[in-house]
């Protein structure tokens, strides 16, 4: 009820205005229903439908506030990125991080870089390489900046068709990634390094862009990562049609053979164990297999 309906001279006619406000603390503070996931912010997320759920769920439980406790955040687009562990936040984000300062930023930036190149001399100066790929994981989102050393360019590369130039979601991760990798060019006397502090970012418009994909970003990262020579135009063909059935299909295929290639890897520490199971499986029979897959199917919410 709000405040213009209220009438202070009727005496059956409660002012509650401040009670959505307790009540959104309420559901944003106490504790949860474990299966519902919280979201920031709670104005924004608490429905009717679901504090009426969340309110049949605690007088089912015989007392109010005592549900057991879910620490899961479904992240918000405009809030920060909310983490299970400060140290992990501050990992992820330390590239973009504005409260830290720039010369400790660069330092983990290039510790990161040596050690992703394994102290490899050759490796490190980045003389030869033309194309080098960082896959983001931002958002619960994952795409690429490509960064181009031989014409200088810093391309992101992403399966989501957004009518933003650059969408709010990648905040300055792909600036500041410019920034910091022409630093650690300069310091390693790359002839691009300062030509590339300069570009301005592109983002790729591939026709195979989605709008109703949640599910297969990563399927395309690593598409975009095996198909990608630094060709924007309509020439960079990656072998996926326009979004449709058809690119489903095609995107499950590279699923399979993405997992395959994962699961089959010598880095892999289960792979022997992976390659007898797989032997095992093909003596199954038909009815066997079918019997699996749905006991696998039912089992499936505990694996997640
Ligand atoms: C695509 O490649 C062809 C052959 O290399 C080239 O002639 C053409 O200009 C390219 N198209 C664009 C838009 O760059």
């Amino acid at each position: 009820m709000s405040k213009m309906t209220w009438d202070e001279t009727d005496r059956g006619n409660y002012y509650c205005g401040p009670l959505l406000v307790l009540l959104l603390a309420y559901l944003e503070f106490m504790r949860n229903d474990k299966n519902e996931k919280r979201q920031i912010h709670a104005l924004h997320f608490w429905d009717y439908e679901m504090i009426v759920k969340r309110e049949k769920a605690e007088l089912k439980s015989g007392d109010f506030g005592t549900l057991e406790w879910n620490d899961d955040v479904i992240e918000n687009d405009e809030e920060s990125d909310t983490d299970e562990n400060e140290d992990m936040k501050l990992d992820r984000q330390f590239i973009f991080d504005k409260y830290i300062p720039f010369n400790e930023r660069f330092d983990k930036f290039e510790l990161n870089i040596k050690d992703a190149m394994k102290k490899d001399k050759e490796l490190l100066t980045f003389e030869k390489v033309h194309l080098v790929f960082f896959p983001v994981h931002q958002k619960n989102h994952f795409y690429i900046i490509c960064i181009n050393l031989e014409e200088p360019a810093v391309d992101v590369i992403d399966n989501r068709n957004s009518v933003a130039k650059f969408p709010k979601a990648y905040r300055d991760a792909p600036n500041e990634l410019k920034i910091l990798f022409s630093r650690y060019l300069m310091r390693v006397n790359h002839k691009s390094a300062s030509t590339l502090e300069g570009v301005e970012l592109e983002r790729v418009n591939m026709n195979w862009r989605t709008r109703d994909n949640h599910v297969d970003c990563g399927v395309f990262c690593m598409r975009h990562m095996e198909t990608y020579m630094g060709d924007k135009t309509v020439n960079w063909t990656c072998g996926l049609p326009k979004e449709s059935k058809q690119q489903q299909s095609v995107l499950n295929e590279l699923r399979i053979k993405y997992l395959t290639k994962i699961l089959l890897s010598d880095t892999n520490t289960y792979r022997s164990k992976i390659i007898a199971q797989t032997a095992k499986f093909a003596k199954k029979t038909n009815e066997e297999i079918k019997d699996l897959l749905d006991k696998g199917w039912e089992k499936r919410g505990e694996r997640i």
